[in-house]
């Protein structure tokens, strides 16, 4: 590792490439913990909630698995990871008892200031009140010093990375599984990257959809994807984790600062069954060499024999991923 390069990035201040540095980001996403009850469904009615107890009952209880998610987040915290990252859909039809629990168990993970969060589409399934539903994993979802009234883009400054949080997690009509940054959220997202890539951080961009077109059906999709891919083209990121689709997706964007890897893991609680991908979490070992920024991804997948955790690939993105 040359965490003091003596070619530093060009046209970049060296204030966050100078300080030595190898550091992990594990990151994990949609644990859909359960169970979904009849009081989930009925305390605080809604249509779409009926349907998603019973989307629940009849198909997701039988591939998301609570053991699953315990596992791996035993894993990840034996490995000691210098940050978690999570991209959402802890819930299933984000009821108050849903809320309560997943803030139990994510807390679990240790102190908000190691674990960063960012809302999926399960965890804003309908509208509901901010104090007892998404506003209960504040402490996860803002970003360094003061709280801000508009939390999202979100920055986290971590030795030489900077977290950054998006949250794509927008109601639905009852059909539909998409989500929206929106323009607001997209210009600000456009200042900051340009402002964290000129001070020369690494920059780690979380999203629960798929950030780029084209890489899940419409009905699920990030509706300003287009849009996200242009300000990310232009401002530059070094790394957009993401989660949604429930399985390994490994993509390439090209933008004025290099290549930003863009990668999907799988659902913390999935059955190894019918096409899925079992349970797994990656691990991003940042460091730099001769100049530039290196990205070692480990990936950790639940082996459906024994029901343990360990690594069933590690490379380096952009040449092994
Ligand atoms: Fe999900
Ligand atoms: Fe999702």
């Amino acid at each position: 590792m040359d965490g003091a390069p003596s070619h530093p990035i060009q046209a970049k201040s060296t204030e966050a490439i100078t300080a030595p540095m190898s550091f992990t980001l594990a990151h994990f996403s949609d644990v859909h913990l359960g169970p979904v009850g009849v009081s989930d469904v009925f305390s605080d009615f809604r249509l779409k909630r009926i349907i998603g107890g019973l989307s629940w009952r009849f198909r997701r209880r039988g591939l998301h698995i609570n053991a699953h998610a315990d596992g791996l987040r035993a894993d990840i915290l034996a490995r000691k990871p210098d940050h978690i990252c999570f991209t959402g859909d802890l819930a299933n039809i984000a009821s108050r008892a849903e809320f309560r629990r997943g803030l139990s168990w994510l807390e679990t993970f240790g102190d908000a200031a190691h674990v960063t969060m960012v809302p999926g589409n399960h965890d804003a399934y309908v509208k509901a009140a901010h104090e007892t539903g998404l506003g209960l994993f504040n402490a996860f979802m803002q970003g360094d010093g003061v709280p801000s009234p508009h939390p999202f883009p979100f920055v986290r400054l971590r030795r030489n990375v900077a977290i950054i949080g998006l949250s794509s997690a927008v109601p639905q009509s009852l059909r539909r599984a998409g989500g929206t940054l929106g323009s607001e959220q997209r210009a600000a997202l456009a200042a900051k990257l340009a402002e964290l890539g000129g001070r020369g951080f690494y920059r780690a961009v979380m999203i629960h959809h798929p950030p780029l077109p084209g890489l899940t059906r419409p009905r699920k999709a990030l509706t300003d994807a287009p849009e996200l891919a242009e300000v990310l083209r232009t401002g530059g990121a070094e790394l957009v984790i993401h989660g949604h689709n429930h399985k390994t997706m490994v993509n390439r964007l090209e933008t004025a600062g290099g290549v930003a890897h863009v990668v999907c893991v799988p659902s913390a609680s999935m059955v190894d069954r019918d096409g899925h991908e079992s349970a797994q979490w990656h691990a991003y070992t940042i460091s730099r060499s001769r100049g530039q920024w290196q990205t070692r991804m480990t990936v950790h997948r639940i082996d459906s024999g024994t029901g343990r955790f360990g690594e069933s690939r590690s490379g380096i993105l952009g040449e092994d991923f």
